[in-house]
This record gives structure tokens, C-alpha cells and sequence, in this order.
């Protein structure tokens, strides 16, 4: 049984003031529900002060992005020991970084190595964009981004990562997808692959998650598929009785 998994995308959203004032409100409201993991991705300069606004609640942290170098020259950048401190997760290879900063497959596979090298979990993000669906490729696209993505990752450390399928043209669109077609993409092109790779029992011990357009009106759809093991959350995770909402809808 893999364990619903329910992460707050933030985005370059919330001050510090702001970041802790929702953590506190989310801390309140998620006292009583387990069986689900939550994870809030605030913006780097909020991520000590949501660590701290979380205290000893069971809420989990991330980053949305990090370096894969230890150190060094590289104005602007993060290291994942610097991630460390703070976090037990990252997002990785989110499709706005792929967009506007130019990330690539084998980048974000240099990132999630360093992830695992310090024990971090990160939040692979893979998803096809409008032509490519359109096309018909989307199987394909997937399929070859979840390779890239493990290259060199052992069987250990892959069952602690968790996979993010989100279809580009539905993130910040309204216009989310098919429960029931995520399902099926998430089974045969995600966890196929996973399973060519790595074999069955480490395929289904990965967690994927959905993201594009989550809300509470649609949330239900996707927490009844079975592939679907939970989801990464922009513009709803960003109002507490939203967020909230969404993770209840994931509990077991
Ligand atoms: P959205 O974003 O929920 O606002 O569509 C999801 C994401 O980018 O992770």
C-alpha cells in the first residue's frame, strides 16, 4: 500500500509573513487527519520560517528546485545540502523551470541523484505538453522522461522518490484531465516504465502524484483512481481551507 502523498506547489507566491500565517492555519486544520503525507513548497526565502511554523506537526517540506553541485560558484543557485537543512523533499524538473529557465532531462537527473546522495525526496515532475497530446504522444513523451529522469538511480533510492504527472497544458488552466485516462497514463506509461526498469515491486512502491487544476470540485475523481497516489497543488494549495480540502479528500 503506498501512501497518499499531498504537496503545496507555492510557486513564487507568499512572504514570510504570509508563508507562516498559512502554514499556521494548515497546522490547525490538518491536527486530526493522517494517512495522507502533506508537504508545502514555499519559495526559498520562506523555507526557514515554515520549518519553523510547522514545529513538531507531521508536515513535510520542500524546495522547488535546487542545484545538483555541493558548493561553489553559482550566483543565485541553492545546494542540496542547503535543501538539507530544511527539507525532506524537492521538486524537480517542475515544467515552468523546464519552460523559463531551461532545465533539461539530464539535468534534472544530475538533481535527483544529489537528492538522494542527501537523503532528500524529490518530486519529479513529467507530463507532455497540448501537441504532443494531441499527436498522440504522450505514451512515448512519458515514458522516455521517467527513463531519463532514473538513469543511474538505484532500486533503493527510487522507491523514495515520487513522480509528479503533469500534463503542461493543464497547470494553471483550469482544465485539468481525465481521472480516469491520468490513471491509465500514470499505469502503463509511468509505472511500466518504472517496472521495465527497476521490475514490479519497486514499480509499485512509487508514488505518483497528479497535478494541473486540482481543486476541491474535481479532487474526488482523482483520489478514487487507483495509480493516482496523491497531488502536487499550484493556485489551490495557496488558501488553507482549499489545500485542506484536497488532503482530506486523499485520506484513506
Ligand atoms: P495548478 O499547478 O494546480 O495551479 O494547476 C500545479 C503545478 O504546477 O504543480
Amino acid at each position: 500500500m503506498r501512501t497518499p502523498i499531498v504537496a503545496g506547489n507555492w510557486k513564487m507566491h507568499k512572504t514570510v509573513a504570509q508563508a507562516v500565517e498559512l502554514t499556521r492555519s494548515l497546522r490547525r486544520a490538518l491536527v486530526d487527519v493522517s494517512g495522507v503525507e502533506v508537504v508545502l513548497c514555499p519559495p526559498f526565502t520562506a523555507l526557514a520560517a515554515t520549518r519553523e511554523a510547522i514545529g513538531p506537526a507531521k508536515i513535510g517540506l520542500g524546495s522547488q528546485d535546487m542545484h545538483f553541485e555541493e558548493q561553489g560558484a553559482f550566483t543565485g543557485e541553492v545546494s542540496p545540502s542547503m535543501v538539507a537543512e530544511l527539507c525532506q523533499f524537492v521538486i524537480l524538473g517542475h515544467s515552468e523551470r523546464r519552460q523559463y529557465f531551461g532545465e533539461t532531462d539530464a539535468g534534472d537527473n544530475k538533481k535527483a541523484r544529489a537528492a538522494r546522495a542527501h537523503n532528500l525526496t524529490p518530486i519529479i515532475c513529467v507530463g507532455e505538453n497540448l501537441d504532443q497530446n494531441r499527436a498522440g504522444e504522450t505514451a512515448a513523451w512519458v515514458g522516455g522522461q521517467v527513463r531519463s529522469a532514473f538513469e543511474g538511480i538505484s532500486p533503493e533510492d527510487a522507491s523514495r522518490v515520487v513522480i509528479a504527472y503533469e500534463p503542461i497544458w493543464a497547470i494553471g488552466t483550469g482544465l485539468a484531465a481525465e481521472p480516469a485516462e491520468v490513471n491509465q497514463i500514470i499505469g502503463v506509461s509511468i509505472r511500466g516504465t518504472l517496472s521495465d526498469i527497476f521490475g514490479e515491486t519497486v514499480a509499485q512502491s512509487i508514488r505518483v502524484q497528479y497535478g494541473g487544476s486540482v481543486k476541491p470540485d474535481n479532487v474526488a475523481a482523482f483520489a478514487i483512481q487507483p495509480e493516482i497516489d496523491g497531488a502536487l497543488v499550484g493556485g489551490a494549495s495557496l488558501k488553507s481551507d482549499r489545500f485542506v480540502e484536497l488532503v482530506k479528500a486523499f485520506t484513506p
